[in-house]
C-alpha cells in the first residue's frame, strides 16, 4: 500500500480484481501497478476498461472552486474533515484508499452507481439490470419485446414488466413474478428455446458456462431475433481474459456490434455486456 503518484491515474475496481485491471492496462501499455485493494494507478489515458468501475487523475489538492465528490474503494468509509471549495463547474474527487489516506483527484468518470433496492424487488439480479441500463443509456419501452433468457426467480422479467414491455421469459426454475398477460414463461432451457418473431431486446442472465453462453448469443445475432442485447457473463475462473476475449470474439462473430463489456458495480465475478445489430 502507497500513496499513488500525483498526475498519474487512478481506477478503482472491485476489491480482489486488481490482477485482472492490472492485465487489462498492461495490454493497453499504460503502465500500471496495483496500489491497495480495489485501486491501480497507471499513465494518464482516456482509456475505458472493463475491470474499472470508475477513475480520476491523481492531484495533490483539489482546485479552488467545483464540487468535491467523495469515494472510497471496496470496504473503506468516505473521507470526511475535506476541505471547502468555491463553488464552480469543475468536478473533483476525495477518495479514501485505507484509513487515513485520502487521495485527491481532478477530472473523474462518473461515480460509480450503487443502485436502490425496494422491498417489491425480487432479487439481487435486479440491480445489475438498473445499473447495465443506466450505464447502456437504453431501455425498453411501452409495447417492445424482450425475451429474458434465465429469468428465474424474476427480478429482470419484473422490472422489464414496469416499464410496460412484453416479456418472454426463459428459464426451467419457477418464476417468483405475479402472472400478467404482457409475460409468457417458457420453463426450459434456453438452449432449446427460439422465438416465434424478432424480439426488440434479448436479456441473459444464465448461471452457466460464458463461451457456450456466448455462442447461444450469437445464433441469437447470426438469426436476426434481437436488436439489442444485454447480457451478464458469468467469470468464475482464475484465468478471465482468455475466456474474456473469445466471449467478444464470438458475439462479433454472430453479427453483434457495439459491443461493451463492463464489471459494474453490482456485478460479482462477471461483466456486463452490451451489444447492438446496427
Ligand atoms: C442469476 S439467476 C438469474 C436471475 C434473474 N436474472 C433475476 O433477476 O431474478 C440464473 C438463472 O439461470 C438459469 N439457467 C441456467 N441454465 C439455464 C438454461 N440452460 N436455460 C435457461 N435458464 C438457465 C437458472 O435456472 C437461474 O434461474
Amino acid at each position: 500500500m502507497r500513496k499513488p503518484r500525483s498526475h498519474r491515474y487512478l481506477f478503482l475496481c472491485r476489491a480482489g480484481f486488481e490482477r485482472f485491471l492490472v492485465q487489462e492496462l498492461r495490454r493497453a501499455k499504460l503502465d500500471p501497478e496495483a496500489v491497495c485493494p480495489g485501486a491501480v494507478e497507471c499513465a494518464p489515458n482516456d482509456f475505458t476498461p472493463v475491470f474499472a468501475r470508475a477513475g480520476f487523475r491523481v492531484v495533490d489538492a483539489p482546485g479552488p472552486s467545483g464540487t468535491l465528490e467523495v469515494w472510497a474503494v471496496d470496504g473503506q468509509k468516505l473521507p470526511d474533515g475535506l476541505p471547502a471549495l468555491e463553488p464552480g463547474p469543475a468536478r473533483f474527487v476525495a477518495c479514501t484508499l485505507a484509513p487515513g489516506l485520502v487521495v485527491f483527484g481532478d477530472r473523474p468518470t462518473p461515480a460509480p452507481k450503487r443502485m436502490k433496492r425496494d422491498a417489491d424487488t425480487l432479487s439481487r439480479a435486479a440491480l445489475k439490470l438498473d445499473e447495465a441500463l443506466d450505464w447502456a443509456g437504453d431501455a425498453p419501452g411501452p409495447r417492445e419485446t424482450c425475451v429474458d433468457l434465465g429469468a428465474a426467480p424474476g427480478g429482470w422479467t419484473q422490472r422489464l414488466l414496469a416499464r410496460g414491455a412484453r416479456v418472454i421469459a426463459v428459464d426451467p426454475a419457477k418464476l417468483k413474478v405475479p402472472p400478467s398477460k404482457k409475460l409468457v414463461h417458457v420453463q426450459d432451457s434456453a438452449f432449446r428455446f427460439e422465438p416465434d418473431e424478432p424480439a426488440d431486446w434479448l436479456f441473459c442472465d444464465m448461471a452457466w458456462r460464458p463461451l457456450e453462453v456466448a455462442q447461444l448469443l450469437a445464433k441469437w445475432g447470426r438469426k436476426q431475433w434481437a436488436i439489442r442485447l444485454v447480457a451478464n457473463i458469468k467469470l468464475p475462473m482464475n484465468d478471465k481474459w482468455p475466456t474474456l476475449d473469445r466471449v467478444r470474439a464470438t458475439l462479433e462473430e454472430g453479427g453483434w456490434r457495439n459491443v461493451k463489456m463492463r464489471q459494474l458495480y453490482h456485478d460479482r465475478d462477471e461483466v456486463t455486456v452490451v451489444a447492438s445489430r446496427y
